[in-house]
Formats: C-alpha cells, structure tokens, sequence
C-alpha cells in the first residue's frame, strides 16, 4: 500500500464544442476514414478555458457530498495553463473557497497519473484532496496539421479523494519515468505549437507504457488478470489496443474514450474514469489500473484498489 484513501467523487467537463473529421476534410488533406481507421477518433470537443474546465470538473467530482472546507488541497495536472502563473489550480481554488494547497503540475500527458501520486500526501485522515486533469489542447494546436490536429482536443476530468488510514483502498502501485534524449519527438516551444513524430512516439509509448504498467502492476503485488479496469491515456485507439494485447487485458476491461472525444492530453483518464463511474464499471473493491504517457518521453503508472467513500 503507497497511500489509502477512499474515493468520494469523480467528475469530467466537456468542451463547448464539436469539431468532427468531416469538418477536417475542409482544412486539410485527411478524410474520416483515414482518421477512423488510423486513430479510432470520429470527432473531438474542443473549446473552453483550462481553469473553466477544470473547475466545472471538480464541481462535478465534488457534488453535494465534499464542501470546501473539506478541501486541504487541490492539484491541476496541466500543460495548457490560461497564464503562466499564478497556477491554474489557484484559479479554481478561488472560485470554489478554498485556501488550501493549490499548485500545477506539468508532465504532459502522464500528468494526472503523476498528480494523483504526487497528491496523496496531502490526503491526510478525513481530509479530502482534488485532482484534476485539465487542458486545452487546441490551444497549442496548429489547426492545419494533419499529424496533430486530427488528435488533439480540450476537456477535464477530476477525482477528490479522502485520506483514510482504516481502508484497504487507494494507491497500491505505482511507476514513472522518462525516455532521455527524446525531446524532439513530441515538444512545443512557449507560444508555438506542438510538433510531434507520430509514428516513433507511438512505437516508444506502447513500449514504455506496458513495461510501466508491469512494473506497477509487481509494485502492487497484482497481476495483469487481476486487473478489473484498465483507463489507458487516450492517445490514439490503435495504442490502446496495442497495450491491452500486450498486457493481455480483454477489450471488456478496458475503458475507450477517445472516439468522440479525441486527445485532451492529462484530461483523459480522469475523463475516462468519469465515464466509467457513470456506466456503472467502477464497483467497490475494483483494481484499476492507470497509464499515462507522453511528452518527455514520459510515463506514470498506478494501480488503485478503487474504494468509494
Ligand atoms: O498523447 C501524446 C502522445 N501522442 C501519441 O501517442 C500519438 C502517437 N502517434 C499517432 O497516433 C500516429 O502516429 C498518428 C495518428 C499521428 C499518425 O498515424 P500513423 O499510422 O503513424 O501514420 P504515418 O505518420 O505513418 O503516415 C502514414 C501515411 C503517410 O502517407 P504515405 O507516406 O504512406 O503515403 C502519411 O503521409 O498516412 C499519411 N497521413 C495522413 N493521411 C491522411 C498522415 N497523416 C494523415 C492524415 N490524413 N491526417
């Protein structure tokens, strides 16, 4: 056990907007099949502010059930921050009432994963934490390039956790790293926008990502079949299928957003994981396993004994 806490809400925002291949095929040389068949993306949302996003995310996450003063901190895994300081999360924090830790977190699209572990300190006993993943892709996105803008897309998702010393819930393994000398494949300068190696980020993300996930998988003394679901980073459906044959996780196990949704970068899993939740395939008790990866290259990996409070 790395940090037990039990889980009292998970919420997702959506961007105000639809932005559909077809509309694609009117900006550059892509068709819907091409983008079908090779991504598993019909259209993606796009829009919003990544503050906006991510505090209608957190309303959700909190519900009736966690009021700010339960709230001792709340961390934003972005790369897309609105400005550059002050952080993200101390917009939020201001417009909810909260006066506890609020701070950022970049580490691409492995930022949730990384701000999930990074943030369970703070989950104190009886004390409840916000994470949230929030980030507009769009925003450093060239709209006319065929390798990224066919992908990427804008949203937010967020869980709040509950420090719980007496449970047998919360992080049970994890694993994190990065791929030095990598830079170039995936980056975007201050004020540009992003240039990505499709390809040869993909072939190193399947790779880094499901050695990741056995490490945090023996981290939790879990194995792959005991996975109940498996919430992979939403990059590309064609990676996600990759990973779960690899880690020989059935598709019935694993949660796929990325169809209507696109890649909203450290938005994803807690968005996947607030579409779980609401399918009713988050049970008490499930082993879930996250993976994120991306940018750096990078990766963070956690196994959750999912426990709601
Ligand atoms: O979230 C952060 C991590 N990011 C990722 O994980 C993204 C990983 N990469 C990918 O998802 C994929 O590499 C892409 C979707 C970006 C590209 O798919 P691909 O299967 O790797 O395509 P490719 O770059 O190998 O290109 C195959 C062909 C090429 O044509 P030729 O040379 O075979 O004639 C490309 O020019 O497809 C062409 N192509 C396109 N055609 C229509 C590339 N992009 C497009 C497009 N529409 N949008």
């Amino acid at each position: 056990m790395r940090a037990p806490f039990r889980i009292t809400g998970v919420g997702a925002a959506l961007a105000p907007d639809t932005l559909t291949n077809a509309q694609l095929e009117g900006r550059m040389e892509t068709t819907d099949e091409w983008i079908r068949e090779r991504t598993g993306i019909r259209e993606r949302r796009t829009g919003g502010t990544t503050a906006g996003l991510g505090l209608d995310a957190l309303r959700s996450a909190m519900g009736e059930r966690v009021s700010a003063a339960d709230l001792d901190a709340i961390v934003v895994a972005t790369s897309t921050p609105d400005e550059v300081i002050p952080a993200t999360a101390t917009s939020i924090a201001v417009e909810v009432g909260v006066d506890g830790a609020a701070f950022d977190l970049n580490a691409a699209c492995s930022g949730f994963v990384a701000a999930l572990v990074a943030a369970t300190p703070f989950a104190a006993p009886g004390r409840s934490v916000a994470v949230i993943g929030s980030d507009v892709m769009t925003s450093i996105t060239d709209p006319g390039d065929r390798g990224t803008a066919i992908l990427f897309g804008d949203g937010a998702g967020a869980l709040v956790l509950l420090g719980d010393p007496a449970t047998d819930g919360g992080l049970i393994g994890f694993d994190a790293g990065n791929r030095p000398g990598t830079h170039d494949l995936l980056h975007c300068p201050r004020g540009g926008t992003i240039s990505m190696q499709g390809q040869a980020v993909f072939r190193l993300a399947v790779r880094a990502a499901a050695d990741s996930a056995l490490r945090a998988l023996e981290d939790a003394g879990v194995t792959a079949e005991g996975v109940d679901l498996f919430v992979p980073h939403q990059a590309n459906q064609r990676i996600t299928d990759a990973l779960a044959a690899r880690l020989g996780i059935g598709a019935d196990r694993v949660v796929s957003t990325i169809a209507t949704l696109g890649n909203s970068s450290a938005a994803t899993i807690p968005h996947a994981l607030a579409t779980a939740a609401a399918d009713g395939r988050l049970p008490d008790g499930s082993i879930v396993l996250l993976s994120g990866f991306g940018a750096g290259m990078s990766w963070a990996t956690a196994v959750l004994r999912w426990r709601w409070a």
